[in-house]
């Protein structure tokens, strides 16, 4: 029998996974820290290392990263550390991802990471068997993936994108009339649809963390603060999307909070990017876009549990027992790098 070519495709459902409680970490005393933040120091230099962290780390390991001249980071500047740099041994803090794509670009390095089990409510969404079949019917699509994904699905796309260009390469696809199968975030997938008009179809992948944010209790909130400027990551809701002054990557509303007149700001992304912003910025006002009203609760109160799995207690154990490799087969990161270099290629494109 001949099949019927016109009956809609099944949409996917996202299976179920557990999204662990925040980690509660031991309180040091300031001399107990000082003597694990040297033995960390010692050992990075032993092991030829450099500690690459993300923006939602716990704020001492983003601060040691700076101090030993690694970097704080979002996830496209990570990537882009890691490959420009001639340490032996990458650290990761932050989430699997972030350590696996470190490995795909550097498969020569050693990539460890304080806790292998922390991922993302993105990558467990999005099984790379599911997906690929998903793409498998859309033969003539290019398939865009975020950078919140496994090996093996970046290894089925054309292209890898963050948050920080993704709109800028959905822009240049969609200007070449291309349809576009896009994956996880589908939040992320409508905001740059929305601007660019591309043609795009989603996988129905969203952040745990940044769904919290309530639209109705943000509205509240920016009426008690008129003045103030409304700094939205792009894998929250649509209505909370609509809210904001500015919308982008996570070094784009570190910007935001320098470079805007405001004196007051509510952020709707990982209470972890406080951290920088106080630093870069300490005469500003910061409030956190509530995750809470409406009859919502929140359960990670805008604290990413995965994200929170690394500490300097852990990164130091790490690195004592030499443990928590990060491994991808040479023959899968031949096949990832591909769309992520494609990514970093555009981005040098964008700098000129
Ligand atoms: P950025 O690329 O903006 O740092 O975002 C990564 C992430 O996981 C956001 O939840
Ligand atoms: Fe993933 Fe969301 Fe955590 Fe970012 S904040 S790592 S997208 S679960």
């Amino acid at each position: 029998m001949v099949p019927d070519m016109t009956a809609p495709i099944p949409f996917p459902s996202i299976p179920t996974f557990q999204v662990p409680p925040h980690p509660v970490w031991p309180d040091l005393s300031a001399a107990d820290l000082e003597t694990l933040k040297n033995r960390i120091k010692q050992m990075l230099k032993e092991q030829n290392g450099v500690l690459v962290a993300h923006y939602y780390t716990d704020g001492s390991l983003q601060d040691l990263a700076e101090e030993t001249g690694g970097c704080v980071a979002d996830s496209l500047e990570m990537a882009r550390f890691g490959t420009n740099h001639d340490a032996e041994t990458l650290v990761v803090a932050g989430v699997r991802f972030m350590g696996e794509t470190a490995k795909i670009l550097n498969n020569e390095k050693r990539v460890v990471m304080p806790d292998l089990a922390a991922t993302c409510s993105l990558d467990e969404g999005c099984p790379h068997k599911l997906f690929s079949s998903f793409c498998d019917q859309y033969p003539d699509h290019t398939v865009v993936v975020y950078a919140n994904t496994s090996a093996e699905v970046k290894a089925r796309s054309d292209w890898v994108v963050t948050s920080g260009i993704a709109l800028q390469i959905i822009r240049h696809l969609a200007g070449k009339k291309e349809k576009i199968l896009w994956g996880p975030d589908k939040h992320l997938g409508r905001y740059v649809q929305k601007l660019t008009g591309a043609d795009m179809i989603f996988w129905p992948g969203s952040c745990v963390v940044h769904e919290e944010f309530r639209s109705v209790a943000l509205d509240r909130l920016r009426k008690l603060h008129p003045e103030a400027a409304v700094l939205v990551h792009p894998e929250s809701r649509e209505e909370v999307i609509e809210q904001a002054d500015i919308v982008g990557s996570t070094t784009a509303l570190i910007q935001a909070v320098t470079t805007l007149p405001n004196r007051e700001f509510i952020v709707a992304t990982d209470a972890g990017i406080f951290n920088k912003m106080k630093q870069l910025a300490p005469e500003k006002i910061l409030l956190e876009a509530p995750t809470v009203g409406e009859g919502a609760t929140c359960h990670s109160c805008a604290n990413c549990p995965w994200m929170g799995m690394n500490s300097l207690q852990n990164l130091a154990e790490v690195l004592t027992n030499k443990i928590n490799e990060i491994r991808v087969s040479p023959e899968l990161a031949a096949r990832a790098q591909i769309p992520i270099r494609r990514m970093l290629d555009f981005a040098k494109t964008m700098k000129k």
